[in-house]
């Protein structure tokens, strides 16, 4: 499966991201939760998928700040991309586009709604930290959740707690960045939960950390 940046910037490069959406492809979820979306890349390449796979009979709800984003915020791990917050693109066309003549900011719902517009019957985005976002929703839908907001311990052990007993039994959980050596809180987060919980792990491309309940 190939995975296309859409000009835009995105959170996992094509490589990788191809590798992922093999993992999506061999779960084929109807309904799919993303915690993270950055400017919807990853949400355009799954629904792209989605929509082959199910015509219309699909859903993606995607969670993330948006544009009240602060990666300056000192208990989370920004990865580099969006550390600083002035849309930094390395892609001199890019910038002249986005941030001189469009002044569109890629990760504000705004950006997302319009640029997933294509599948806005089967999109929902919700603007709020995950922690109290996830609470407020019916995760038993869902046939794969794919974690990629906050990188820091507290936040995605908060997260998995608040999802692993409530999400369905065969969900396909998956986690970016298990290994990311700037963020070693996921992998302490993951590793406490299958522990406690008797939970398999299984570690995709040295990256994705699926969880089988
Ligand atoms: C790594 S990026 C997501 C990349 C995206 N999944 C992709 O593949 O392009 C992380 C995103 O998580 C969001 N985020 C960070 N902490 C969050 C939180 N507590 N709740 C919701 N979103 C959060 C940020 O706003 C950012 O857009």
């Amino acid at each position: 499966m190939r995975y296309k940046v859409y000009w835009r910037k995105a959170g996992i490069k094509p490589e990788i991201g191809s590798k992922f959406l093999d993992i999506v492809n061999q779960k084929k979820p109807k309904n799919f939760l993303e915690i993270g979306v950055y400017t919807g890349v990853t949400a355009r390449n799954v629904l792209d998928l989605q929509s082959r796979l199910f015509n219309n009979d699909f859903s993606y709800l995607g969670i993330d700040l948006f544009e009240d984003y602060k990666p300056s915020d000192e208990k989370e791990i920004a990865p580099n991309y969006i550390r600083s917050n002035n849309q930094y693109l390395s892609n001199p066309l890019k910038h002249l586009v986005y941030n001189v003549i469009l002044k569109e900011q890629l990760n504000s719902i705004k950006s997302v709604y319009n640029f997933l517009k294509k599948y806005k019957d089967n999109v929902k985005l919700i603007k709020g930290n995950s922690i109290e976002v996830l609470p407020t929703i019916d995760l038993s839908i869902y046939d794969m959740i794919f974690i990629d907001g906050g990188h820091s311990y507290e936040t995605i052990s908060s997260e998995l707690k608040l999802i692993h007993k409530r999400a369905k039994k065969n969900c396909l959980i998956l986690v970016d960045d298990y290994f990311h050596h700037e963020a070693p809180g996921i992998k302490k987060a993951v590793d406490e939960l299958v522990k406690e919980n008797d939970y398999k792990l299984k570690v995709h491309h040295n990256r994705f950390a699926e969880i089988l309940l």
